[in-house]
C-alpha cells in the first residue's frame, strides 16, 4: 500500500488521465526484424522475471556508486531477477556471471554495462580534451578501439558518451563531455555514439553506446554535482537537449536519466522529459537506465514518500531499468497486483531490453563477447597504444609560444620540474577506472623517449599531495639548463563525479615556481594539467610558452613530447572558455547582448564587474599553432539568400609561417533581429586544413536553413527572416564578419 494519502490521490489522477495506456513510441514491427522473437520471449515471462530484466545490480567487482554488499546476486541471477549486471569486467569475470543466467529457467542472457568514458585498458584523453582536437573522425576511432577493447572483456555496453553541455568549471565532470557549446557537442555525441556502435551492434568490437546524463545535468546551481537544476523550458531545449537528440538520431541505443531535477521532477521520474520527448516526440527505440540509484533517490528529492512510489514515478515516466536502486525488484510486482502500474508499461520497457540483446547476439550465443584469447590479444595492444598517442597529441592546445620558443629540436640539456610531470596516477584522469597506473608514460618518461641524447634533469619542485615547495631542489636542477619545462595543475582525483571545486586556480605555489625560475633567465615552457578549465594567470607573464595538456591517459607522456619536439605541430582549440577570476563563472562565448553590453576595462552602467574585466583568460576556439595561418574576410555566394536556399560562405586560409600545420577555421553566425533574443554568435561549422608552409586552400561552408533557426516562445522550431551576420576565424575573438539577407 502507499502510505501517503496525498500521493494516492496523484496516482489515481494520473491513472484515471491519459496515462492508463503508456504512450510507448515504439512499432517493433517496423523498427526490427526481432519484433517477433522479442514478442514471443516475452510471452513465455511470468511478472517476476520480467521486473527481472529490468533490474541492474553492480557487482561487488568494483563499485562505482555508494553500493550494499550482496552475497545473493549470483542466485537471484539464476532465478531470472536481473538483467544487467555493471562493473563486471574480464572474458572470464562474465563467462561466470553468463553461466549463471544460463541456469534461468527462461536462459535470457545477462547485459554487462561498464563506465568505459575515455578507453578500458588502454586509457585515451579525457572526453574534454579529445573534444579540443575538434577532429571527429579522431573520436570516432578512438571510442571505436575503446568499443573493441570493452567488448573483448565481455561487455556488451558503455555508459558513454556524456553529452551533458556545461558552462561552469566548477562542475567536477566537465571532463566527461565536450564543453559548452551545444552545436559542437552534438557533432560530438554523433561521432562517438558511430564510433561505440559501428555499423552493427552484432560486430563483437562494438559496444552499446548510452547517451547520458538525461537532461541538463551540466546546469548543476553553483557547479555542485547532483545539485537542483532551474532553468527555463527554452534554454533546456536550445541548450541542453540538442546534443541528447543527435545522439538519438545517430542511433544510440540507450539513455542514462540525470541524478537533478528538471522543472521541479528528477529527471529519472519526469515524464515530459522521458516519456513525452524522448520516447514520444524523438521516437527512441533504445531503452532508458536510471543512473545509479536515481530511481530510489526521488525519495530524498521528495518527489516520493518511499521506495514504492520512487518505482511508480521510474516506470511510468520511462525509466526501463533500475540500476541499483531495488525499487523495481521490490515494488513493481505490487504495484501491477494492485492495478496501480497498468503491465502494459512493463511489457514496454522488457521489449526494448530484449531488443537490444538479441540486437547483440546474445540469443543465439549468450558467451560470444567472453573470450579469453580475443581479449588477450586486444587488451593494451600497441595498435591501440598508437591510436591514444595520436588522441593525445592532437588533443594539446598551445596557449602561448613567446619568439617561437617551441618546439623543442635537441636541446643538450633539459630540466623539468614538477611532481605532476612523474606522476602516473594522474596522467589517466578521472573515470579511467580500468587504467593501470603503472602502464602510463609520464611526461618525464615521454620526454625522455624522444630525447635520449639530452641530459635530462628533474625535480619534483613541489609536493603532489601539499603543494610544499621544495624550491632549492627546483632552482639547482633549472640551473643545469636554459630550458626549463614545468608542469603545473590540478591532481586527476580533483575532477570527475562529485569532485566540483570553487577554486579553480592552479595552487599558488606552483605559479610562484614558475616565477622563480624565470626570474633564473631561464626559458620556461608550462604545462597545465587538469581537468577542467583552470585559472593561472600568475604565472602566465613568466611563461615563454604555455600548453594545456589536461589528462591524457597512458601515452601521455610520449603525445606530449611529440608535442614539445614539433613532432606533431600541436591543432588543438579549446571546447571551453577559461576564465580569468573564478567570479565569471558561468562564462561562455555564445552570451547574449543585453540592453547595456559588456564592455573591456570597467565601464559602469554596463553588464560587467567592477573589480574585473568581463573577458576570459582563453576563449572558446582558441588555440596556436607553431605556424601561423591567415583567414581571409568570408565571400557569401550571394547578398541575399531565399528562405529554403543553402548558405554558402567561402574562406581562403593560407599557411604564413615555416612550417606545415593544421588550422580549425570556425564559422559563427548572429541573428540580428529576432523574436527572441540570440547568442552574438554561434558556432555552426568548422573545417580542418592543412598545409604546407605557403599553401592556401578555399573553405567552403555550407548552412541549411535548419541552422539559421531557433526555438520562439512558444517553443517551435523557427527560422526568421532578416539579416544574419557570418563570422569566420580561428578562434570565438578573433573573427572576420559579412552580413546576408535571408528572407
Ligand atoms: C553514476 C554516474 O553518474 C554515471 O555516469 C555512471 O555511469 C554510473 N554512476 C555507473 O557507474
Amino acid at each position: 500500500m502507499i502510505k501517503s494519502g496525498i500521493f494516492s490521490m496523484l496516482l489515481m489522477g494520473v491513472i484515471a488521465g491519459s496515462c492508463t495506456q503508456p504512450s510507448v513510441g515504439v512499432n517493433y514491427e517496423v523498427i526490427s526484424p526481432y519484433a517477433e522473437k522479442v514478442d514471443s520471449v516475452l510471452k513465455l515471462m511470468t511478472l517476476e522475471e520480467k521486473i527481472g530484466q529490468m533490474n541492474q545490480y553492480t557487482s561487488d567487482l568494483q563499485a562505482t556508486g555508494p553500493s550494499r554488499k550482496d552475497s545473493t546476486k549470483l542466485e537471484q541471477i539464476r532465478k531470472g531477477r536481473v538483467g544487467s549486471m555493471l562493473n563486471v569486467k574480464g572474458a572470464s569475470n562474465t563467462r561466470r556471471f553468463q553461466e549463471a543466467a544460463m541456469e534461468s529457467r527462461l536462459r535470457i542472457p545477462l547485459l554487462f554495462g561498464l563506465d568505459v568514458i575515455h578507453g578500458m585498458r588502454t586509457v585515451y584523453p579525457i572526453p574534454l580534451a579529445e573534444a579540443a582536437s575538434f577532429n571527429l573522425k579522431l573520436m570516432e576511432r578512438t571510442a571505436a578501439a575503446a568499443a573493441k577493447e570493452t567488448a573483448s572483456e565481455g561487455i556488451h555496453w558503455t555508459f558513454a558518451p556524456m553529452v551533458d553541455v556545461t558552462r561552469d568549471a566548477r562542475w567536477g565532470r566537465v571532463m566527461e563531455g565536450a564543453g559548452e557549446d551545444t552545436w559542437y557537442g552534438s557533432r560530438v555525441a554523433e561521432a562517438r555514439v558511430r564510433g561505440f556502435q559501428g555499423k552493427s551492434l552484432a560486430d563483437t568490437a562494438t559496444v552499446l553506446a548510452c547517451a547520458k546524463h538525461f537532461a541538463a545535468y551540466g546546469a548543476c546551481i553553483g557547479g555542485r554535482d547532483y545539485n537542483t537544476v532551474d532553468i527555463s523550458r527554452l534554454t533546456l531545449h536550445e541548450v541542453y537537449l540538442p546534443p541528447f537528440r543527435a545522439a538519438a538520431e545517430a542511433g544510440v541505443a540507450t539513455f542514462m536519466n540525470a541524478f537533478n531535477e528538471v522543472e521541479g521532477v528528477p529527471s529519472t521520474g519526469n515524464t515530459h522529459l522521458v516519456r513525452e520527448v524522448l520516447k514520444g516526440d524523438w521516437s527512441f527505440n533504445g531503452f532508458v537506465v536510471s543512473d545509479w540509484n536515481s530511481v530510489g533517490e526521488m525519495v530524498n528529492h521528495g518527489l516520493v514518500p518511499d521506495l514504492k512510489g520512487a518505482a511508480y514515478k521510474g516506470v511510468t515516466a520511462g525509466c526501463d531499468m533500475d540500476m541499483e536502486s531495488r525499487a523495481y525488484t521490490s515494488h513493481l510486482e505490487e504495484l501491477v497486483k494492485e492495478g496501480t502500474v497498468d503491465e502494459a508499461y512493463i511489457d514496454d520497457a522488457v521489449r526494448r531490453i530484449l531488443l537490444k540483446k538479441f540486437e547483440l547476439g546474445l540469443f543465439d550465443d549468450p558467451f560470444r563477447y567472453c573470450n579469453e584469447q580475443r581479449q588477450q590479444k586486444t587488451v593494451l595492444s600497441l595498435e591501440l597504444r598508437q591510436v591514444a598517442r595520436e588522441a593525445g597529441a592532437e588533443s594539446i592546445v598551445l596557449l602561448k609560444n613567446d619568439n617561437g620558443v617551441l618546439p623543442l629540436k635537441e636541446p643538450e640539456h633539459i630540466a623539468v620540474v614538477g611532481a605532476l610531470t612523474d606522476s602516473k596516477e594522474d596522467m589517466m584522469g578521472s573515470w579511467a577506472i580500468e587504467g593501470v597506473r603503472e602502464e602510463a608514460i609520464t611526461v618525464l618518461q615521454g620526454i625522455k623517449n624522444r630525447y635520449p641524447n639530452s641530459v635530462i634533469a628533474y625535480a619534483d619542485g613541489y609536493d603532489l599531495e601539499t603543494n610544499q615547495l621544495d624550491l632549492a631542489g627546483a632552482k639547482r636542477v633549472a640551473a643545469m639548463s636554459d630550458i626549463v619545462i614545468v608542469g603545473v595543475g590540478e591532481r586527476a582525483y580533483q575532477s570527475g563525479e562529485a569532485r566540483s571545486m570553487a577554486h579553480i586556480d592552479v595552487p599558488d605555489s606552483q605559479q610562484q615556481l614558475v616565477k622563480h625560475l624565470k626570474e633564473m633567465g631561464k626559458k620556461v615552457i608550462v604545462l597545465v594539467m587538469g581537468g577542467r578549465p583552470l585559472i593561472f594567470n600568475e604565472l602566465e607573464p613568466y611563461a615563454d610558452a604555455i600548453l594545456m595538456t589536461w589528462w591524457l591517459g597512458t601515452e601521455a607522456g610520449n603525445s606530449i613530447a611529440d608535442v614539445l619536439s614539433g613532432d606533431y605541430n600541436p591543432s588543438g582549440k579549446l571546447p571551453m572558455t577559461f576564465p580569468a577570476a573564478i567570479g565569471q563563472v558561468p562564462i561562455y562565448y555564445n552570451y547574449k547582448n543585453t540592453g547595456r553590453p559588456s564592455q573591456p576595462g570597467f565601464m559602469t552602467y554596463t553588464c560587467g564587474y567592477l573589480d574585473q574585466d568581463f573577458r576570459p583568460a582563453y576563449p572558446f576556439g582558441y588555440g596556436l599553432s607553431y605556424t601561423q595561418f591567415e583567414i581571409s574576410d568570408p565571400i557569401p555566394s550571394q547578398k541575399e539568400y531565399k528562405k529554403g536556399e543553402t548558405v554558402e560562405c567561402r574562406v581562403a586560409v593560407k599557411n604564413t609561417g615555416k612550417c606545415a600545420g593544421k588550422e580549425t577555421v570556425q564559422l559563427y553566425i548572429r541573428d540580428l533581429v529576432s523574436s527572441v533574443t540570440r547568442p552574438v554568435k554561434e558556432l555552426r561549422g568548422f573545417e580542418q586544413v592543412t598545409l604546407k608552409p605557403g599553401e592556401e586552400k578555399e573553405v567552403v561552408f555550407q548552412l541549411h536553413e535548419k541552422e539559421l533557426g531557433f526555438y520562439n516562445g512558444n517553443l517551435e522550431y523557427v527560422v526568421e527572416p532578416g539579416e544574419f551576420e557570418l563570422m569566420v576565424g580561428n578562434s570565438s575573438d578573433h573573427l572576420k564578419k559579412t552580413v546576408i539577407l535571408y528572407n
